[in-house]
């Protein structure tokens, strides 16, 4: 299984998707292949959120090595799965899609609800990682 996690800057909630997921996954020995990238181009390059990093970390978690890429076209034959924190990244990732097949690839992480956006306030951080870390855990157990 490929997966990727798509938000808006790729620096604070799809890196925390990618590392948990990648460190959960590998501890089941599933041999997925994890990445996650961000619909905007502001922090290309950029290591995560000091704040998402320090939130990983207070639960078992090394983000730290991570560095952002902006969401593009190829990445739809890349990864099986596309999932996406927001319905806004939902609308900007399925806009890109070419076909059918592709625009299925995208689903919402929370199934059937938003990841906020913790950028903007400090406290959100660490229910983010939490949350993303319980979905984490329930996405494994269902395609596994
Ligand atoms: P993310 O959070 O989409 O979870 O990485 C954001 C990071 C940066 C910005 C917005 C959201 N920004 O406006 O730079």
């Amino acid at each position: 299984m490929k997966i990727l996690m798509v938000c808006l800057g790729n620096i604070c909630r799809s890196p925390l998707a990618e590392g948990i997921m990648r460190h959960l996954s590998d501890k089941e020995n599933l041999n997925w292949e994890i990445a996650s990238a961000g619909t905007g181009d502001w922090h290309i390059g950029k290591a995560p959120d000091r704040r998402s990093t320090l939130a990983a970390k207070q639960i078992g978690y090394d983000i730290s090595n991570q560095r952002a890429q902006q969401f593009s076209q190829d990445m739809f034959n890349r990864y099986d799965l596309i999932f996406v924190m927001d319905r806004n990244n939902l609308i900007d990732v399925q806009r890109l899609a070419r076909t059918f097949e592709e625009r299925e690839k995208v689903k919402l992480f929370l199934d059937n609800d938003e990841v906020t956006d913790p950028y903007w306030d400090d406290s959100l951080f660490e229910p983010v990682c939490k949350q993303v870390e319980e979905r984490c855990r329930e996405i494994i157990k269902q395609l596994s």
